[in-house]
C-alpha cells in the first residue's frame, strides 16, 4: 500500500500503460480517478472512479478539473493520454501534424494547468511520458510528429519541475523504449521493424506495461520525494549503446 492515502489523476487510462498505471496505482492504495476519451474502454475499470474526456479540449479539461476537486487536494497526475498519426515528412497533412501534438502536447499542457491548484494544495508529483524517441530517431517509422511531441514534453516536464519546486510539485517523465500495448501490438508482425527493435536491446525481451507500472508507483510516492526534473529510460538498454 506504498500510495495509500494519496489520490491520483492518469489520462489516456482507457488501455495500455495508462491503464495498467491506473489499475496498479489503485492496487497500491491511491484513490485513482481515470480519464479517458472513451467511456466504453473506462466502463470495464474495476477500482478506480472514471471521467470520459477529450483531453484537447479546453472545455472538457474544466470539467475534469471540477471532477477531479471533489477527491480534495491531488497527490498524483499522470499524463499518458497520446495519439500516433505516422507520416514521412514531405508526406503528412498538418492535420495529422497538429492531430499528434495537440494529443501528446496540448493535452499535457492543458490538464496540468487545470490540475495546478488541486496540486499546490499539498504537493505532488506529476508524471510524464517522453519516450525513447525524444532521445534517438524511430527506426524505420515515419514518426516526426510523434517525436517532436514527446521531445516538447520531455522539456516541458524540466521546467515544470522549476515552477513547481516552490509549492512542493515534482515533475518528472518516463521515456519508455518499445511497450506491447494496444497501440504498438501492430508492428509485432512487422518483421523489419522488430528485427531493428530487438537488435538494440540489451535485455532479450520486449517491454511490458507492468514494466512502466512500477516505476510510475515509485515516482508517485514518498520514496522519490527528492526526485524531480529527471528523465527515467525503461528501454531494455535500447538506448544506452
Ligand atoms: N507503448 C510504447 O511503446 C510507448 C513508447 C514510448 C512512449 N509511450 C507513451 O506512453 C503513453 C501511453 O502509451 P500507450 O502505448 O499506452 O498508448 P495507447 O494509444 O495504447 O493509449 C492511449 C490512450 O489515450 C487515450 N486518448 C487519446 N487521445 C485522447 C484525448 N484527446 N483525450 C483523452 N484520452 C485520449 C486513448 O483513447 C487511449 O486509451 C503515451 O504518452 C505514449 O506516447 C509509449
Amino acid at each position: 500500500m506504498r500510495l495509500k492515502g494519496k489520490t491520483a489523476v492518469v489520462t489516456g487510462a482507457g488501455r495500455g500503460i495508462g491503464r495498467k498505471i491506473a489499475l496498479m496505482m489503485s492496487g497500491q492504495g491511491a484513490q485513482v480517478l481515470a480519464v479517458d476519451i472513451n467511456p466504453d474502454a473506462l466502463a470495464s475499470l474495476k477500482g478506480c472512479d472514471t471521467f470520459a474526456a477529450d483531453l484537447t479540449s479546453e472545455a472538457d479539461v474544466a470539467k475534469l478539473a471540477s471532477k477531479a476537486a471533489k477527491m480534495g487536494p491531488l497527490h498524483i497526475l499522470v499524463n499518458a493520454a497520446a495519439v500516433v498519426v505516422f507520416g514521412w515528412v514531405d508526406e503528412l497533412p498538418f492535420a495529422d501534424w497538429r492531430k499528434t501534438l495537440a494529443a501528446e502536447l496540448d493535452s499535457v499542457f492543458l490538464v496540468t494547468r487545470a490540475m495546478w491548484p488541486l496540486l499546490k494544495a499539498e504537493g505532488g508529483s506529476i508524471i510524464n511520458f517522453s519516450s525513447a524517441n525524444a532521445h534517438v530517431a524511430l527506426d524505420g517509422l515515419p514518426a516526426i510528429a510523434h517525436t517532436a511531441g514527446k521531445g516538447a514534453v520531455l522539456s516541458m516536464t524540466r521546467q515544470l519541475a522549476m515552477e513547481g519546486g516552490p509549492h512542493g510539485i515534482r515533475a518528472n517523465t518516463i521515456a519508455p523504449g518499445f511497450t506491447v500495448t494496444e497501440e504498438t501490438e501492430q508492428h509485432l508482425n512487422n518483421p523489419e521493424m522488430m528485427a531493428s527493435v530487438k537488435s538494440k536491446l540489451m535485455i532479450d525481451r520486449l517491454g511490458q506495461t507492468e514494466d512502466i507500472g512500477y516505476l510510475a508507483i515509485f515516482l508517485g510516492s514518498d520514496e522519490s520525494g527528492f526526485i524531480t526534473g529527471s528523465d527515467y529510460r525503461i528501454d531494455g538498454g535500447a538506448t544506452a549503446w
